[in-house]
């Protein structure tokens, strides 16, 4: 299969940033599909995995506890969303695919990166997002009601396009869009303590260090340092790798191999930390 379901076990940690919880609410209990835009490693993820917990835990009608998350790429068919017959002993059974499976049993699907999947792959969303939201399982020859709580979430990265790769306006204006940046200073801080276990001020100084290479994004650093980048310095840290190499390691390192900007970054470092 080509999807994987969670949703059970604890309330997955997230800190909201503005009012995307109670819009992704809102969405859910209207029956709007939703698309998260934000760069890489800001919480998207986390985030409908949290909301997924949410409205699992809150009984909204038809959650069945699943997430079912679809990583998108090139290759990816409407086969492998919507199901195929495969050939069992001497029997011939149809098996779902991760959109069909949330769809008849009222999961969230998430199809994540959903540029890296070709435009006949990505139609077969679009009557799903229709007032009747239905589902051609054309070779079965059925059409599939999906069930009360079915919800598509997508999420993309703008910055990535370079122009080559974007939704179609016929696909995106199917979409509420959810913005996602970077969280603001404070909450971003309180984010590393948690997820990376180190004490509150050493994640400020993280965050302050993070802030400042952020702004070299205007001196041509083409992705700058995420939520996720701080986090895996943090618990580098907390296991005993001291700050300084932590920082190189894992902040810097992942960012660029222009040797004049990661010198740049090297001087942050060791003015800051
Ligand atoms: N608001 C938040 N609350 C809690 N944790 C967060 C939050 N934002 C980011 N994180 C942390 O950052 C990590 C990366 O976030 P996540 O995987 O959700 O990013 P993403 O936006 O899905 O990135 P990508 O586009 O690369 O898939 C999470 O595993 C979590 O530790
Ligand atoms: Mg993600």
């Amino acid at each position: 299969m080509a999807g994987s379901a969670t949703g059970t076990g604890p309330e997955p940690f997230y800190l909201a940033t503005a009012d995307e919880v109670a819009l992704f609410e809102h969405c859910h209990a209207r029956r709007l599909a939703v698309m998260l835009k934000g760069p890489t490693g800001c919480g998207k993820t986390r985030f409908v995995e949290h909301m997924a917990h949410k409205l699992r835990v809150a009984g909204a009608p038809g959650v069945s506890g699943n997430l079912i998350t679809v990583a998108c790429h090139e290759d990816l068919t409407g086969s492998d969303l919507v199901g195929r017959y495969l050939i069992k002993g001497d029997e011939t059974i149809w098996v779902d695919g991760p959109l069909t499976q949330a769809a008849r049993h009222g999961a969230i699907c998430y199809l994540d990166e959903i540029v890296e999947a070709r435009q006949d792959t990505v139609v077969i969303l679009h009557p799903l997002t229709d007032d009747r939201r239905l589902l051609p399982l054309e070779k079965a020859g059925t059409i599939l009601e999906a069930a009360p709580g079915f919800q598509l979430v997508i999420s993309y990265n703008p910055g990535y396009q370079h122009g080559l790769k974007d939704l179609k306006p016929s696909t995106r204006q199917r979409f509420v869009a959810l913005e996602f940046g970077f969280p603001p200073p404070e909450v971003e801080a309180e984010i590393v303590r948690h997820e990376g276990g180190v004490d509150r001020h050493l994640a400020v100084a993280l965050v302050r260090l993070t802030c400042r290479l952020r702004e070299l994004g205007d001196r041509g650093l083409a992705e700058v340092p995420s939520t996720r980048l701080i986090v895996s310095t943090a618990r580098l840290a907390a296991s005993g790798i001291g700050i300084r190499a932590a920082c190189a390691a894992a902040l810097l390192g992942p960012l660029t191999d222009d040797p004049d900007l990661l010198a740049a970054m090297h001087d942050l470092l060791a003015a800051t930390m």
